[in-house]
């Protein structure tokens, strides 16, 4: 039974007469009733039938309600059987109750009476799936709500597909996030038993029927054969729905030999496709109201630039350098968002610094150089006011730390240093040597790497620069686009090899 849709019942009595007084009885019910006067016949049927319940004599000849009893549970695990006997002892009630029948009535019974049996078990098992589902979800909903909004979206989806896999015990699902306007796919997360389940789960997938009609979900049947066994292929596409729009969908394929999706696992994907939307939309928000706070900190950022010529695009080509330098290390989407953030806004500190001081083209006393050491922690102190900026503090407070602990503000040592600072260190003395400044021409590719090598250890981290020259050697850096001339990076190995000779 599933969806509220009659219940499959069968009846197992040698005794025809009572077959027929039973099937007489529930023929004013909705119900699917089909009754074996021989036990053989019954346990074929139940073994390649959906069954609900099953209401058996206890003994049949041969046979044994037992054997029944048993069939119907390993065929069906949540099949509610009740046996009936005319010679009933207490330890026959027990042991059949223990065995997982569910009740046991005793002949001659009045009809009224089993009736009351059947509704009673049939709602004990509508409680059970959906209880069950219903577990899953708390779990599913506990899970999610801990993984906020700042995770990656493909973390979240590939929660939904586990969950998904779980509770509707389904052979293959996808996810789908979509751009509302063009259909456009922006992220995609499967599992599948079988690898042609992905093409099945992209042919099927309502995304293609829902392009012409109504958000609602789409369910199909289908009776196949797999391994040997006639089967019924169930494929649910269920829409995920943002204010009337189809933002993805949740693609479902359940092989099952009988059709036993419940009503409390389509509840429960229901329940999930409103998770996604709603974690979907808070995301989107964040998003632009992260971009919006950012455009409006750039513009800042862009004007302490503009103060000073000889730096113009520094901010830019250090987030790319960075951005190099994090992928070569593996981090995820949310991190390498933050730390566009991070190397955007590091020296916005500077505007508090004198033009004077600034712009010197010359060294700095050690008064001016102590105002202009004030940069990180007049950059913490504009950024602490923007709440989704506080990814970026790390790199603001940390990128003059130096890594034998002679830097500035905090003179933190070694891995005492958050590591966007110390990443950040690496790419933004790289750039800094490489570019014009206000009191000298920009130096060599040559001379910057092998600034970067002389200070492994005392200025940066050792690994963080290997892990550097490993992205300049895969030739990841475009210098053309960036310094406006090519790098020969074939000569990297020889100086490399030459400034860790001894001596
Ligand atoms: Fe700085």
């Amino acid at each position: 039974m599933s969806n509220g849709q009659p219940a499959n019942i069968v009846v197992v009595d040698d005794e025809q007469y009572i077959c027929n007084i039973i099937i007489e009885a529930l023929s004013s019910e909705t119900h699917n009733v089909v009754s074996f006067c021989e036990p053989a016949q019954a346990l074929e049927h139940i073994e390649n039938n959906p069954v609900d319940l099953v209401l058996t004599d206890l003994v049949m000849g041969e046979f044994t309600g037992m054997q029944i009893l048993e069939t119907t549970l390993a065929a069906h695990k949540d099949g509610i059987v009740i046996l009936m006997t005319a010679h009933p002892t207490v330890q026959t009630a027990i042991s059949v109750l223990k065995k997982g029948a569910y009740d046991f009535l005793v002949k001659p019974f009045k009809l009224d009476i089993l009736k009351a049996a059947i509704e009673r078990g049939l709602a004990h098992q509508r409680i059970i799936r959906d209880v069950v589902n219903l577990q899953g979800q708390v779990e599913f909903l506990k899970v999610a709500n801990a993984s906020v909004v700042e995770e990656n979206m493909t973390s979240f989806l590939k929660l939904v597909v586990e969950s998904c896999k779980k509770e509707l015990l389904a052979q293959a699902v996808s996810v789908t996030e979509l751009d509302p306007d063009t259909r456009e796919v922006i992220t995609e997360v499967c599992d599948c038993e079988r690898e042609e389940d992905l093409e099945v789960l992209a042919t099927e997938s309502g995304r293609v029927a829902f392009a012409d009609r109504e958000c609602k979900p789409v369910i199909r049947r289908e009776q196949i054969e797999q391994d040997g066994q006639p089967s019924t292929k169930v494929f649910i596409s269920q829409p995920i729905v943002i204010h009337g729009k189809l933002h993805g969908v949740i693609d479902v394929l359940i092989v099952r030999r009988f059709d036993e999706v419940t009503r409390g696992q389509l509840d429960v994907l229901t329940i999930l496709s409103s998770s996604a939307a709603s974690t979907i939309a808070n995301r989107r928000l964040y998003r632009e109201l992260q971009r919006s706070y950012l455009e409006a900190i750039r513009g800042l950022a862009n004007a302490i630039e503009a103060r000073d010529e000889y730096t113009a695009g520094h901010t830019d080509r250090v987030c790319r350098l960075a951005d190099l330098i994090a992928r070569e290390l593996g981090w995820n989407e949310n991190r390498l968002n933050n730390l566009v953030m991070g190397c955007t806004l590091h020296d916005i500190g500077k505007i508090g610094v004198p033009d004077s001081i600034l712009n010197k083209p010359g060294p700095l006393t050690d008064d001016e150089r102590s105002k202009m050491q004030k940069h990180p922690e007049v950059g913490l102190r504009i950024i602490s006011e923007f709440e989704l900026c506080r990814p970026a503090i790390p790199y603001i407070m940390a990128h003059h730390e130096w890594f034998d602990g002679n830097g500035y503000p905090g003179g933190l040592v070694g891995e005492d240093i958050p590591i966007e600072g110390r990443l950040l260190a690496v790419a933004d003395t790289f750039d800094a040597i490489m570019s014009d400044r206000p009191y000298r021409k920009g130096r060599s590719f040559m001379t910057a790497v092998s600034e970067l090598v002389t200070y492994k250890g005392t200025q940066f981290d050792p690994q963080l620069v290997d892990t550097f020259l490993e992205v300049i050697k895969q030739g990841k850096i475009n210098f053309k686009d960036m310094y406006g001339h090519d790098e020969d990076i074939s000569q990297l190995e020889q100086v490399l090899a030459t400034e860790m000779a001894p001596g």
